[in-house]
């Protein structure tokens, strides 16, 4: 992949933040832009390149702001644009380049274009979103129900494929993808660096079959990024795909569409369904590293770019769907941290991931906010005690990732002075950053000295070869280029033999004190070892 127009992501150490639980700034409970900026060390301490910023426009906040109501503006209750001005400004001087979250596929219900829509036929944004006079089709809406909604105003129906107040914008209608290339525009002449695009595998539709993949898809991503004004931009699709020839089309530099996308086959192939009762709920993680040798073996073959996560928004922490035993988080943290990010491909971390943040399990709906939660939660109150539906929602709601961020253990965790919008982490005076930092043992320390050793040639352009062969219960992989070689040792969560033979140089980082000289040995639980391998020139 030398010369590959898309290769200097690769060194790119993104870190996501949630607006609404990251920092807040100005006591009310909510977190906000002025927070972000004033926690920008925490950050560079980490080694972070890039933030991907989840929505901050203006927005009811239905779906914590998915469901925009203008794109030309900050929520008010996360700042001004001059705020967000002094933010991106911080954020270059310190070398972090900024990706703004673009939601094309919907708008909210307030937006003037479907207030206007609504109207009626005569009105110019008649054909801004889907009207029918009947439901098309069966579709149904991500988070429950049918996905068409009548409106009383126009008196007709309209598509909805996640809440009912976020209408899906018609883009077969070419105003409509003019306004989404202004509302880009808007955004790279103030200097923002790249985009995260909310589900764009949605954006044209097929109406006698799935609401995804449409028949003018391509065209239309390109139409918003083919464009040289943006073609420098890092562009990153949500993208539900297993297909390998979608996968091309969407990602290969030839088609001038997205840089990489998010693929989701190690969360939703690897384990059951988000909502399950406790012993359903693990992560197979045989499962997981098949599916990631595949991606893996794939994007090196047709030269593209893969993305490495484990957590977001939309999940539950991966830490608490594993067979953790407390004791050992650290050591299953940064397993996890290690089996991910020295693959081939742009690392994202998740707030609160680099220190090892849990689900907390509250024992009432009422701790819970989230619209897909809430929902789930009304539509199987009929099947499920409410002992089973909490096990589930425990298990599975977006809420754990939208917990306010743990800075100390002060009251709400140093988040804000007054009490949260959502409920904080039940152990945030045990799990915070400042507890992370003052321990030099900590989860935090090592995803530092992680995120530094990935940035080496050799993990950033090295060659990817699965050497776990028939072992299960681990993971073994070598990363080469013409100058070095390596192997990263994992073992899962059982001790056990692993019998291997390599020609050992130096160890680059391991999770366990006290490593034996041998490395065909028994293995410790979440046991990492990161060898680099003595090169015979002759080989
Ligand atoms: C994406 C977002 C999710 C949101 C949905 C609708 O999946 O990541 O948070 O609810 O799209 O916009
Ligand atoms: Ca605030």
């Amino acid at each position: 992949m030398k010369n590959h127009p898309y290769n200097h992501f690769l060194k790119w150490n993104i870190y996501q933040i949630y607006p609404r639980s990251f920092c807040d700034s100005n006591g009310d409970g909510i977190g906000d832009l002025n927070g972000i900026t004033s926690r920008l060390n925490h950050l560079k301490a980490l080694g972070i390149d890039a933030v991907w910023l989840s929505p901050c426009y203006q927005s009811p906040n239905d779906d914590n702001g998915y469901d925009i109501a203008d794109y030309y503006d900050i929520m008010d209750e996360f700042g001004s644009l001059d705020d967000w001005k002094i933010m991106i400004k911080k954020m270059h001087e310190l070398d972090i380049k900024l990706i703004m979250d673009l939601v094309p596929n919907h708008t909210s219900t307030a937006h003037h274009f479907f207030q206007e829509s609504r109207k009626g036929k005569d009105n110019p944004y008649s054909e801004y979103y889907y009207w029918f006079d009947s439901p098309p089709n069966d579709w149904q809406a991500a988070f429950g129900g049918s996905a068409w909604q009548y409106d009383e105003v126009r008196k007709q129906y309209y598509l909805h494929s996640y809440a009912i107040s976020q209408a899906d914008l018609n883009w077969d209608n070419p105003q409509v993808r003019q306004a989404m290339r202004d509302i880009i525009d808007f955004w790279v002449d103030l200097g923002v660096d790249g985009f995260r695009i909310d589900v764009i595998d949605q954006i044209s539709k097929d109406f006698s079959g799935h609401n995804a993949f449409g028949p003018h898809l391509h065209e239309y991503i390109r139409d918003m990024f083919g464009r040289d004004k943006v073609k420098h931009l890092f562009t990153v699709g949500e993208c539900w795909v297993d297909s390998e020839e979608e996968i091309i089309k969407h990602c290969h530099p030839s088609r001038r569409e997205l840089v990489t996308l998010f693929q989701f086959d190690h969360f939703d192939k690897a384990r059951q369904g988000k909502f399950t009762l406790d012993k359903d709920s693990r992560y197979d993680l045989n499962a997981v590293k098949k599916h990631l040798v595949k991606w893996q073996n794939f994007t090196q073959k047709e030269s593209l770019l893969y993305t490495l996560f484990t957590d977001n928004h939309d999940q539950p922490r991966f830490l608490s769907r594993m067979n953790i035993d407390e004791r050992l988080r650290y050591q299953a943290a940064t397993m996890l941290a290690t089996m991910f990010y020295l693959l081939k491909g742009v690392p994202f971390i998740y707030q609160g991931q680099e220190i090892g943040v849990l689900n907390s399990r509250y024992q009432s709906i009422n701790s819970y906010r989230d619209i897909e939660t809430l929902n789930f939660y009304e539509e199987n109150k009929g099947r499920y005690s409410e002992t089973q539906l909490l096990e589930m929602i425990n298990n599975g709601s977006r809420d754990h990732a939208r917990r306010p961020m743990p800075w100390d253990d002060s009251s709400y965790g140093g988040f804000s002075i007054v009490t949260p919008w959502i409920d904080v982490n039940l152990d945030y005076q045990t799990i915070n950053v400042k507890n992370a930092k003052a321990d030099e043992h900590s989860i935090f320390n090592y995803y530092q000295t992680l995120l530094k050793l990935r940035k080496e040639d050799v993990f950033i352009e090295g060659i990817f070869t699965d050497l776990s062969d028939k072992r299960q219960d681990c993971f073994i992989y070598q990363r080469h280029d013409e100058n070095r070689k390596v192997v990263v040792l994992i073992n899962f969560e059982k001790e056990q033999m692993i019998d291997i033979n390599l020609d050992v140089k130096q160890i680059l980082l391991s999770n366990y004190d006290d490593l034996p000289d041998e490395c065909a040995r028994i293995y410790r639980p979440f046991e990492v070892v990161v060898y680099e391998i003595i090169e015979s020139k002759h080989a």
